[in-house]
């Protein structure tokens, strides 16, 4: 397949594509051959200021989207659908190249994408309050409003559908607002702004500022004037972006984070499946995914078997040139592929067993063999630390007591999973586990429809499903005094 070509670089601010204010550019890079692929516009805090103002603007009273009705609201919506399916191919060529996941995968992922903007389109005239009877002689009704300008920073694991997230709930209830896209993969958000122009958005209403976290992503945590935060990284700069909201106007935050999520199965299982869908739980985006099933916990009938099992799948996975017919690409950068390698040597020194893998693929791009370590314990770093990368942590337990403790002593809970055909075993550890999303015989089903977000660590809120529209509404309480005196 030829390189696609990429037709935007600068940001885009109120419908237009303009130069950093800087003229700053940085480098974006291709992680099979480390080459450069483009140089993108440097946003900092002067532009995300522009791109504020254009948004603050696009949201006063009176302005074409505050007084468009909410049903055009979704149809515009699905006009960037439909625009977006016409043009799914080239979105999912600039993933792969900017990303490096394998094509076919990043096609999966915009067609995820055009999900998400579908069932929220669907939500823009259906946001609605109630009427409340208070007592005293009035009325008493509530109205659901726009939250305002949104500031929204999201990750590169996966560029368009991470946008889509956002977008979609903030759209259908009616905001306006600045998006910042990962520093590692810029472009593929600079073509959904070109679609968002297409498909008759009004300017202000969708900004996009690419940047680098410290300058343009703290300007937006930072600003005055933006009503609403909403972040998916790390918890360190989850951290660090609630710090900000709190010392300066309390803008609302909410937190998509990290996760060091069980994958609990049981020895009645069927060993086959219960391998399979472990093996797609943990190397599925390359393990650079938030939910990723990190802590394998097999019960002791059964573990000798499963690891050997486990071993041989990791080996056959299919490591190269994300163009081809692969099963796993380069990891996302430099930085990405170091962290993940030190994690791998902190399970060898730290006594894990090596079954597959733990080695880079090659010398040149940040490709990583799948890893599989045995006989790991829960004090082992890699038992602990989130490592967003191709290795399976594979734990040993004995009753549903002892897993339930150890799988929720963690500072995370974002998901879990259980694997076993017994549904009392399947209810109780559903029931008890600290997380925002459980599965029970599968893993990773998550959809436009299902709220999805963390317990403790994890983070604020949900994303997806109708908690994700609440996310983006104020609720305005509105009383009538009935039969006035004079009246
Ligand atoms: P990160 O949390 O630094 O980056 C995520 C986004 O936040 C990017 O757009 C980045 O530019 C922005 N950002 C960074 N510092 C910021 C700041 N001070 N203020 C405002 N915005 C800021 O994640 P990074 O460095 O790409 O990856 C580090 C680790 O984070 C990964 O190894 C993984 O463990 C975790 N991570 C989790 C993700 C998830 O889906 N929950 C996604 C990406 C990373
Ligand atoms: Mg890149």
């Amino acid at each position: 397949m030829d390189l696609p070509e990429i037709k935007y670089t600068q940001l885009f601010i109120n419908n237009e594509f303009v130069d950093a204010a800087s003229k700053k550019t940085f480098a974006t890079i291709n992680p099979c051959t480390e080459e450069v692929i483009a140089l993108v516009a440097e946003g900092d805090r002067a532009d995300i200021d522009l791109a504020v103002q254009a948004a603050r603007r696009a949201f006063k009273i009176g302005s074409p989207w505050r007084t468009m009705d909410a049903s055009k609201r979704g149809k515009l919506m699905l006009s960037l659908a439909q625009l977006m399916t016409r043009d799914k191919e080239y979105l999912a060529q600039l993933d792969t190249l900017d990303n490096g996941k394998p094509y076919q995968e990043a096609l999966g992922d915009i067609e995820q994408s055009i999900d998400v903007i579908q069932y929220f389109a669907g939500w823009a005239d259906k946001i609605h309050g109630d009427t409340i009877p208070a007592d005293g002689n009035v009325m008493t009704i509530t109205k659901k409003e726009p939250v305002g300008v949104v500031g929204q920073i999201i990750p590169w694991n996966y560029p368009v559908a991470m946008l889509a997230w956002k977008w979609g709930p903030a759209l259908a209830a009616g905001c306006t607002l600045v998006l910042k896209p990962a520093d590692a993969t810029p472009l593929s958000a600079l073509y959904m702004g070109q679609l968002s122009r297409e498909a008759g958005f009004p300017p202000g209403v969708i900004n996009i500022v690419n940047g680098f976290g410290a300058t343009a992503g703290a300007a937006i945590a930072e600003h005055m004037n933006i009503d609403k935060v909403a972040f998916t990284g790390s918890t360190q700069v989850g951290r660090i972006i609630m710090q900000a909201a709190a010392r300066t106007n309390l803008k609302r935050v909410s937190l998509e984070l990290g996760g060091k999520s069980p994958l609990v199965i049981f020895d009645d299982v069927d060993l086959d499946e219960a391998v399979n869908i472990a093996y797609n739980a943990i190397f599925t985006n390359h393990g650079q995914n938030c939910c990723a099933g990190s802590r394998t916990f097999v019960q002791d009938g059964i573990y000798d078997e499963f690891v050997k099992k486990a071993a041989e799948l990791a080996k056959k996975r299919v490591v190269g040139d994300p163009w081809t017919d692969v099963d796993q690409g380069p990891q996302v950068n430099k930085v990405q592929f170091d962290r993940i390698l030190g994690f791998i040597n902190q399970g060898k020194e730290q006594g894990a067993k090596l079954v597959a893998g733990g080695q880079r693929v090659g010398d040149l791009g940040y490709f990583v063999q799948p890893t599989v370590f045995a006989e790991v314990t829960d004090e082992m770093v890699i038992a602990k630390e989130e490592i967003f990368g191709p290795v399976q942590s594979i734990l040993r337990f004995s009753t549903m007591e002892e897993v339930i403790k150890r799988a929720n002593d963690t500072q995370y809970g974002l998901a879990a999973g259980v694997l076993t055909r017994d549904i009392k075993k399947a209810l109780e550890f559903s029931h008890s586990i600290e997380a925002g999303s459980v599965w029970i015989n599968c893993y990773d089903h998550t959809l436009a429809q299902t709220p999805f977000g963390g317990f403790k660590q994890s983070g604020h809120g949900r994303e997806l499903g109708p908690e994700g529209v609440k996310e983006y509404i104020e609720t305005k309480t509105i009383t009538m005094a009935l039969n006035q005196k004079n009246s």
